[in-house]
């Protein structure tokens, strides 16, 4: 009875940190610099610290909102998974649980029920709907409920925070509203409120908001979506082609190194790519080229960073064992379960589905 307590006061006190993977099949610098080097550093930073959960889930069901190519949606989800192992993220942190969303199907459940709570106003304002909709032939149920399935995913497990880029901060707030709209109506705490965007960013935004620009338009962010082989380093690509695109990046005709987007966004690119890869402060990286005028010798600086970085990240990415995350994955999802199962049951009391005793 005591260690029933016990688990119950660890489990209310503990803080959860969770986040999707996505697998959008983006593998490529900007991702590994800007997305999964900060994720993989948060959970450095908690490891072994039992007062936080980390949650790292595959958002499977999320994956088809678009069109995509379902012969390679398995394997491309746990490719990612691989990715983030090989970029450091050690699955065998006790305070670390890995899963794939469509295991657990009570996200599925929650987000049927959600739905009913859901306004039709505020969804048709979500921007990222927006967007893709007007990109779409066929504009699908899945896209227009998709911030529901995802607060489906947030809720389910009580975290109070979810590290995503700014694209998704409406969708987090959604969440936030629809929690405290079912805590009001219901009268009593069914949902943890994760805590507001600004806080968020307080939290984990130590490395994030960095944006890897492309080596030819480095006005634009780096992106495998629009076409820009040359722009773009791909964690696929060989040392030896990732040196020549870093050696025919676009710099400027300045003269003289500084670290500033609005007029040298070339080289300013090429100085956060080497601090981030060598993992060296951006202010220190700055301070040893300021003013350097041999544009040449940063570049050289910068493909040599970045072709030993993709040599032992290749090397690593093959010796991921498969067998091993697989095994964790299983044990994440019976873990999960349990966690998720606790939460609808409550919901699922609350909304009549289930008696109250
Ligand atoms: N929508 C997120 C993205 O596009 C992925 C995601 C789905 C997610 N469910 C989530 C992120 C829950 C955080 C929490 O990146």
């Amino acid at each position: 009875m005591w260690r029933f307590f016990a688990g119950i006061l660890t489990y209310m006190s503990t803080k959860r940190i969770l986040t999707g993977l996505r697998a959008n099949g983006e593998l490529h610098l900007g991702s590994y610099l800007g997305a999964i080097l900060p994720m993989v550093n948060l959970q450095k930073r908690y490891s072994g610290n039992s007062d936080y959960q980390l949650n790292m889930f595959a958002p499977n069901l999320h994956s088809f909102t678009t069109e995509v190519d379902h012969s390679q949606l398995y394997s491309q989800m746990i490719e990612n998974f691989k990715v983030f192992m090989a970029a450091g993220l050690d699955i065998n942190q006790d305070n670390t649980f890995v899963y794939r969303q469509s295991e657990i199907t009570a996200h599925s459940e929650l987000c049927v029920i959600l739905d009913n709570f859901a306004y039709f106003g505020e969804l048709s304002r979500m921007t990222e709907y927006k967007d893709k909709a007007t990109r779409s032939e066929n504009v699908t149920a899945g896209l227009f409920n998709y911030p529901v399935l995802m607060a489906a995913d947030i809720l389910l497990y009580g975290a109070t925070y979810v590290p995503v880029g700014d694209d998704q901060r409406q969708h987090l707030e959604l969440t936030r509203d629809l929690a405290q709209r079912l805590n009001n109506k219901f009268e009593q705490e069914l949902f943890t409120i994760p805590v507001a965007f600004k806080e968020q960013l307080e939290f984990y935004s130590r490395d994030t908001g960095l944006r890897i620009r492309s080596l030819r338009s480095p006005e634009n962010k780096m992106s495998k979506s629009i076409s820009d082989p040359a722009g773009t380093i791909l964690l696929s690509d060989s040392p030896e082609e990732a040196r020549k695109k870093i050696m025919s990046a676009t710099t400027d005709s300045v003269g003289a190194v500084h670290y500033d987007f609005d007029t040298q966004p070339g080289v300013s690119n090429l100085l956060q790519i080497l601090a981030t890869i060598t993992n060296e402060s951006q202010s220190a990286v700055n301070s040893e080229w300021e003013g350097n005028e041999r544009y040449g010798d940063l570049k050289q600086a910068t493909a040599d960073a970045t072709a030993n970085f993709l040599e032992s990240f290749q090397e690593r990415l093959s010796n991921v064992d498969e067998s091993q995350l697989l095994e964790k994955l299983e044990q994440g999802e019976a873990a999960m379960r349990e966690v998720a199962n606790a939460t609808l049951l409550r919901v699922q009391k609350a909304v009549g589905l289930k008696p109250v005793y």
